[in-house]
């Protein structure tokens, strides 16, 4: 399994501390969490700060835009030196072009869904992507309750991958832990995002091995 830290729930006073200690972990990527107050009730950061955690990080940012009309950041985006751009199907008007556009920038495109949107919503472009991220909790906090609703996602989105030939990631997002961790892995998810799980853990880096050994 690929683990994905998401540094919402890390030490906003000492981030240089928990990216060095996900530097020293198994961890696959560093995950980061835009919120715009628009698009989720809640704001976390924006470009000055991604580009001070790329600094540090030596991990591969995987970067998740929960904001409006994500088409206008690519570049942005870009210039953070991401791998991975995920936008959301919901923001999305003209979801085909953003896809395209985000390749074209040299960058991994992910599209990401709300709990209350369908994998069936992907049927079109799903061959295009890189990664489709499944919502397993609503997005704009830390710490929410896995809806095991996400489960059954994953294996239909397993299919839809298979079925298509598509070389689709799997990411999943969300109330993961090492128990709701389990299913997800059983169900097909390629990679775990984890924020309180980890940064809560006593030990961040022993959170992180637990999750990859799923
Ligand atoms: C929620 C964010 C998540 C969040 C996950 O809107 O997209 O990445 O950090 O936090 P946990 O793992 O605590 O549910
Ligand atoms: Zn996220």
């Amino acid at each position: 399994m690929k683990v994905s830290p998401s540094i919402l729930s890390a030490d906003f006073g000492n981030l240089r501390a928990d990216i060095e200690a996900m530097n020293a972990s198994e961890a696959d990527y560093l995950h980061i969490d835009v919120m715009d107050g628009v698009f989720v009730p809640n704001i976390s950061f924006g470009f000055p700060v991604i580009k001070a955690v790329q600094k540090v990080a030596q991990k591969p940012l995987d970067v998740h835009l929960m904001i409006v009309k994500p088409e206008n950041w690519i570049s942005q985006v870009r210039d953070t030196g991401a791998e991975i751009m995920n936008v959301h199907q919901e923001a999305c008007l003209h979801l085909h072009r953003t896809i395209q556009s985000i390749k074209q920038a040299g960058m991994k495109a992910g599209v990401t869904l709300n709990p209350s949107t369908p994998v069936s919503t992907l049927v079109d472009v799903i061959e295009d992507l890189d990664l489709v991220l499944l919502m397993s909790v609503n997005p704009g906090f830390g710490g929410q309750k896995f809806i095991p609703q996400a489960i059954k996602k994953v294996q239909q989105l397993r299919q839809l991958i298979d079925e298509t030939g598509s070389k689709a990631e799997i990411e999943v997002d969300g109330g993961v832990t090492f128990e709701t961790g389990k299913p997800l892995a059983e169900a097909g998810a390629d990679i775990l995002v984890a924020g309180s799980y980890i940064f809560n853990h006593d030990d961040p880096a022993e959170a992180v091995r637990l999750l990859k050994s799923l």
